[in-house]
């Protein structure tokens, strides 16, 4: 098969298309066609050195969506054929609160879905949504997975709530907007470009400040009539997060899932005690999110928003797109 390998750590360049020997399923396992796979930023992490336990050489990509094409020992030769979206999360643990030692996701220690074919245990897999692109299906297992913990298992985010998503060309910012909406939330959103605004208030956003040309805190208690939001779904980090902390309502919470802009420098311990404020970590999901996330884009009727295809031999331009933050949702890329 071809996939997409990375030997070196660096810049887009270094992920290079080769020749692989196709996978075989062991017992338990599955091996999918994969028809769509989606960028997320842990892919820019890992090509660039900056996640915990690389070993390369790596086949990147967490998510995917496609067709089995065998099975192993033990399992049905009735999925065979059957369309399907991968859950890339691995052995979670017993504990919904948080994962386990053991936990982690498809596409660093497991070859990913930067590949033609993709190798996983039968346990990883759910039925591809009908009225779902292949496009669309492949984006959902990371970005929603993400977005749905962090707005409704963690964010606990309710009707006639205000929340304000930052940086919303993300990935999994644009899942939480629509997530957000659809619990019947009022969502403000922030972006580096105002482009982005605008395309975020076509999705249900009330409004949005381009946190590089205004003073996006100030801004946006202005357009929330003086008050701050009663939750924020942040994964910029740095001193957006501590700015985040001062723009939080009294007794509102902030959810961090990312940092994207690095460690948070200075932060005023005080805003957060004398607010009252609930910090609230999440990351990634259990099983249970991942499906109830796609269930919302399955019979829930959302539609993930594609910011652009790609076919996989163009993965260094898929990586240069999201480096420089082209991009307003999911970049998708597909195996010819
Ligand atoms: N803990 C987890 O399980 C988990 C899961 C998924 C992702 N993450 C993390 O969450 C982050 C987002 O992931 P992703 O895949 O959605 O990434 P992505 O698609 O690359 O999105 C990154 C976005 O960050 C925004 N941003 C950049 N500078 C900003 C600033 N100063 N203030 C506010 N926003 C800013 C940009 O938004 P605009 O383009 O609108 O300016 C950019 O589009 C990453 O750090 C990722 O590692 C964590």
């Amino acid at each position: 098969m071809n996939a997409v390998v990375l030997r070196e750590l660096g810049g887009p360049e270094k992920l290079l298309m080769e020749h692989m020997p196709d996978p075989k399923p062991g017992a338990g396992e599955i091996v999918v066609r994969v028809k769509a796979a989606a960028m997320n930023h842990r892919d820019v992490w890992i090509r660039t050195g900056k996640y915990a336990g690389i070993t390369l050489p790596v086949v990147l990509g967490s998510d995917g969506a496609g067709e089995v094409v065998s099975v192993g020992a033990g399992v049905a030769p009735s999925l065979v054929g059957k369309e399907v979206v991968i859950n890339p999360i691995f052995e979670w643990g017993k504990d919904p609160k948080a994962q386990g030692p053991n936990f982690r996701i498809l596409g660093l220690q497991d070859p990913g879905t930067y590949a033609e074919y993709v190798k996983i245990p039968q346990a990883n897999i759910y039925q591809k949504p009908k009225r779902l692109s292949w496009e669309e299906a492949a984006s959902l297992p990371v970005a929603a997975t993400t977005a749905y913990r962090a707005v409704v298992t963690r964010g606990q985010v309710k009707k006639s709530e205000t929340v304000v998503v930052t940086g919303i060309g993300g990935g999994v910012a644009v899942f939480a907007l629509q997530i957000a909406k659809k619990l019947g939330a009022r969502v403000y959103v922030t972006s580096g470009s105002d482009e982005k605004i605008r395309r975020a208030k076509e999705l249900g956003a009330e409004g949005g400040v381009n946190y590089k040309t205004k003073d996006w805190v100030k801004e946006l208690r202005a357009l929330l009539g003086g008050e701050g939001p009663d939750v924020i779904i942040d994964s910029a980090g740095g001193e957006t997060f501590d700015r985040a902390l001062d723009l939080a309502r009294p007794g509102g919470r902030v959810v961090t899932f990312g940092a994207t802009l690095g460690p948070t420098k200075e932060l005023m311990v005080r805003r957060i005690f004398w607010k009252q404020l609930t910090i609230l970590g999440t990351t990634m999901g259990t099983q249970d999110d991942f499906e109830k996330a796609i269930e919302m884009y399955g019979s829930g009727g959302l539609k993930p928003v594609v910011d652009k295809v790609f076919p996989l031999i163009e993965a260094q331009a898929a990586h240069g797109r999201m480096d420089e933050a082209g991009q307003f949702g999911k970049i998708v890329l597909k195996p010819s």
